[in-house]
């Protein structure tokens, strides 16, 4: 079966990251992660992709004039890769609209929340504030508007009254775990 060359994006803690290498190890996965990009070379997301003998990449954007040039040195170090997707795992810089272009319909992204709803940061605190009895994640493609582009899959969680932020977001995380490898199933089985 093809496996699909897939880029990885990550800032930090890498357990989404983690996931999906794991998942890939399937021999049905369709992609294989051939590289991770990180915004930060000291990101734990970056000792489990080196740990993985995955090819790593990390720039730091405090070395470059602007955010295009450093746009353009991730793509001029992802090109020879020719990825059928990215996977943006916990990336945290907001990829330019001329970068989304560049792979129209091949970025994707995993966020804490049931999309629409509570887009951007601090998703688990302003769940909670608000009252809500059901939270989960989503998988979505990304356009140039935050946490915006058609949702690929959710799952939703129930949310109990002794629920903090900490442990909504734990049992999140457990479901988007399960969710992107799916969903990079799906989008590679078109
Ligand atoms: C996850 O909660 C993801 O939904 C959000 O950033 C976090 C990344 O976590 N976009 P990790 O680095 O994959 O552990």
């Amino acid at each position: 079966m093809i496996k699909y060359p897939i880029g990885i994006f990550i800032s930090g803690r890498g357990s989404n990251l983690k996931s999906i290498i794991n998942a890939s190890k399937d021999a049905n996965f369709p992609g294989n992660i051939v590289l991770v990009f990180s915004d930060n070379p000291n990101s734990k997301g970056m000792k489990i992709a080196l740990e993985s003998n995955i090819d790593t990449f990390s720039i730091d954007i405090n070395n470059f004039k602007d955010a295009n040039s450093f746009e353009e040195e991730i793509l001029r170090l992802i090109k020879p890769y020719n990825l059928e997707l990215i996977c943006l795992a916990g990336y945290m810089k907001i990829l330019s609209k001329k970068f989304i272009d560049k792979f129209s319909g091949k970025i994707i992204n995993i966020h804490p929340s049931l999309l629409p709803k509570y887009k951007g940061l601090n998703t688990h605190r302003r769940v909670i504030e608000n009252m809500d009895t059901i939270s989960g994640c989503t998988v979505h493609y990304v356009n140039e508007n935050l946490d915006d582009g058609e949702i690929i899959l959710q799952r939703e969680i129930s949310i109990d009254a002794d629920d903090t932020e900490n442990t909504l977001a734990d049992k999140i995380l457990k479901e988007e775990h399960i969710i992107y490898p799916e969903a990079i199933r799906l989008v590679l089985k078109k």
